[in-house]
């Protein structure tokens, strides 16, 4: 389907288009002309664009117009000022406190001369006064090339708005100057100051606009192309000023009407920001009297109250972070266990819980976990807990998490962590703090199904059966049972004993199906590789189990690999002498064919209370299935 086919088929799109066409006739505001080269605006440009913390992009209108960026360069130039910095030194020369004027007004605190906060013109030009550079355009050139990293492109500099406002720009200019009395700047005023009057004159649109908050929405990476344009420790600060001071005198309508940390600037852009989801920027260039676009504040308005964007108002994460619970006597892993084994399970893997968590694990949503945890910890032989759906850990949650491990060891109950690819962090964090013997109390496992297995083992362990693997003998074998020694010898002569090493691949996914195996010592996992490149294991068997049965079954070719994971010896049946036992014994065939009914029935049974077990599973938000 063409790109523009299938964006006007999206929703998003089509309500954009929706909101645009119903603003279009808002005509109110009047076009800046303090800055002469500003005048030159059409007023009907309007453009609206949304841009996901995913990488997708929505935008209708007059998104590729370009204009200066205006007061929107601020905060990222006070992030720069941070990143630079630090954020003491910051906070010595520029404050965080909305003063309620205007985005020109000469606010500065009294005595110290600093300026109240870095969005309204003073505290901007002494951010840029702490931008790192040995020359004023080397600062500049680092303005530059950083957003660029935010716009996901190469920005230029609109020549002729930069000297329409640097020949103008006398009540900035009188504002830097009390910075330098104040040494707020330390410098001659007239070099921090162009800096000023260059990031304003960046020219942009409102696509890259709204890639710039994609990017603060996604903690600093940008989302369109995978490029970090600040580091993520920063990102907070920049969006606490823009929340509390972005839309100077309208910051408190702005909050309680639409909720997105924002900025302004008079070139007509507003761009807003929700934390973690999306970016949206909106140009038109009729000003309202505060200096905000006056379809950019409404098309804002609108769209934090239709799609519940207000930061305030969005639905409590937490309760989603447990997607479900269960415990090892329900939900096994995928090593077949024999008889006995099963029954200890049954009877003893309650006392081995498993906690499926997901999305971002910030305080609230560890809490949760927490309190679960430890309300359900008494006489447990393991806790599980599987992040492998878990988006995010931030350092809050891995100190609580740390806490959770050390809380359970004082209970003697070791925390099994399935972890994915993007944990690795808290991974480290765990074992940079669980030293010595605390290190025993966490182990962390790849997988579910390997967590699964290592639990199972502790609780057969503790609770009566041997570890290890046994051998047995034929006659001891699942599919011998029910024979007579007379069948058993008739039996033995058709068989074939195997060894194999381990690593060995015995049966190879569809290689013709040619005989059955008996295992009576070893262990072998049946495995299929998955597109995109992992390793899936289906099931682990051991001595007294079968595989390659479907071959006897029915002509089709091998349905997955068979690898050994320790030495194992084997009986095999080719499936002519199999089908030779109709003629010659089906006495003996008919019982081969009620044990494979019988395990194939047990196996069926089994992930039938699996799927039960895991469909009754206390979901925090609606249905699910079998973890993979
Ligand atoms: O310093 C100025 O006046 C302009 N370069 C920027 C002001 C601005 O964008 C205010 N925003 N609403």
């Amino acid at each position: 389907m063409p790109a523009t086919a299938f964006a006007a088929a999206l929703p998003i799109q089509s309500y954009l288009e929706e909101l645009h066409t119903r603003f279009a006739g808002l005509n109110d505001g009047e076009v800046a002309t303090y800055i002469p080269e500003l005048a030159k605006a059409d007023p009907r440009w309007f453009g609206i664009c949304v841009a996901t913390t995913d990488g997708r992009a929505y935008e209708v209108g007059d998104t590729r117009q370009p204009f200066t960026i205006q007061s929107i360069s601020k905060p990222f130039v006070y992030g720069l000022a941070l990143e630079d910095r630090g954020r003491e030194a910051v906070l010595a020369k520029i404050g965080v406190e909305p003063t309620g004027d205007a985005f020109n007004s000469i606010s500065l605190e009294p005595g110290t001369g600093r300026p109240f906060n870095p969005m309204i013109n003073a505290g901007a030009i002494a951010a840029a006064s702490l931008v790192a550079g040995h020359s004023n355009d080397d600062r500049f050139y680092r303005v530059l090339s950083t957003f660029s990293l935010y716009a996901g492109r190469a920005l230029t500099v609109d020549q002729s708005v930069y000297e329409s406002e640097r020949d103008t720009g006398h009540r900035n200019r009188s504002i830097a100057h009390m910075l330098r009395n104040f040494d707020i700047l330390t410098e001659k005023p007239e070099g921090p100051l162009d800096v000023y009057f260059r990031q304003c004159s960046i020219a942009v649109d409102c696509h890259a606009l709204a890639a710039m908050a994609a990017t603060l929405a996604n903690g600093g990476l940008n989302p369109l192309t995978g490029e970090r344009a600040v580091r993520s420790d920063c990102v907070g600060d920049m969006l606490s000023v823009m929340a509390t001071c972005g839309m100077y005198d309208y910051a408190g309508e702005w909050v309680y009407w639409v909720g997105m940390p924002a900025k302004s600037g008079v070139g007509g852009g507003i761009l807003a920001v929700l934390p973690g989801q999306l970016g949206i920027a909106v140009f038109s260039p009729p000003l309202d009297a505060r200096g905000n676009s006056v379809r950019g504040v409404a098309v804002c308005k609108e769209l934090s109250r239709e799609l519940n964007l207000h930061f305030l108002r969005t639905p409590r994460p937490s309760r989603a972070t447990v997607r479900g619970q269960y415990d090892l006597a329900a939900v096994r892993s995928k090593r077949v266990r024999s008889a006995a084994e099963r029954e200890l399970l049954h009877r003893f893997g309650t006392r081995t819980r498993v906690y499926e968590l997901q999305g971002d694990l910030t305080f609230s949503g560890i809490e949760t976990v927490t309190w679960r945890v430890i309300e359900g910890s008494t006489d447990l032989d393991c806790t599980l807990l599987d992040l492998s759906r878990v988006t995010d850990v931030d350092d809050a949650a891995a100190r609580v998490l740390l806490d959770l491990v050390t809380t359970l060891a004082g209970r003697a109950t070791p925390v099994a962590l399935v972890h994915g690819a993007r944990h690795s962090r808290v991974l480290r964090f765990l074992a940079e703090h669980l030293t010595g013997e605390r290190q025993a109390w966490l182990r962390s496992f790849p997988d579910l199904d390997a967590a699964l297995e290592w639990c199972e083992e502790r609780v057969l362990t503790a609770h009566g059966s041997p570890n290890g693997t046994t051998t047995i003998r034929l006659a001891e074998h699942q599919l011998c049972h029910g024979l007579d020694a007379d069948g058993l010898a008739h039996l033995e002569g058709l068989l074939e004993r195997r060894h194999f090493a381990a690593g060995t691949l015995v049966v190879r996914r569809g290689d013709p199906a040619t005989e059955l195996y008996l295992l009576t010592g070893g262990k072998v996992s049946v495995t299929i590789d998955l597109p995109q490149g992992q390793r899936q294991r289906v099931a682990t068997l051991s001595a007294g189990m079968t595989f390659g049965e479907l071959a006897i079954l029915s002509d089709a070719v091998r349905s997955a690999d068979v690898r050994v994971d320790e030495a194992a010896d084997c009986y095999t049946l080719a499936v002519d002498a199999f089908r030779e036992l109709a003629r010659t014994r089906p006495d003996v065939k008919l019982v081969l064919l009620e044990n494979l009914l019988r395990t194939a029935s047990q196996t069926a049974t089994r992930l039938t209370q699996e799927i039960a077990a895991l469909a009754s599973v206390e979901p925090a938000h609606g249905g699910r299935g079998r973890p993979s």
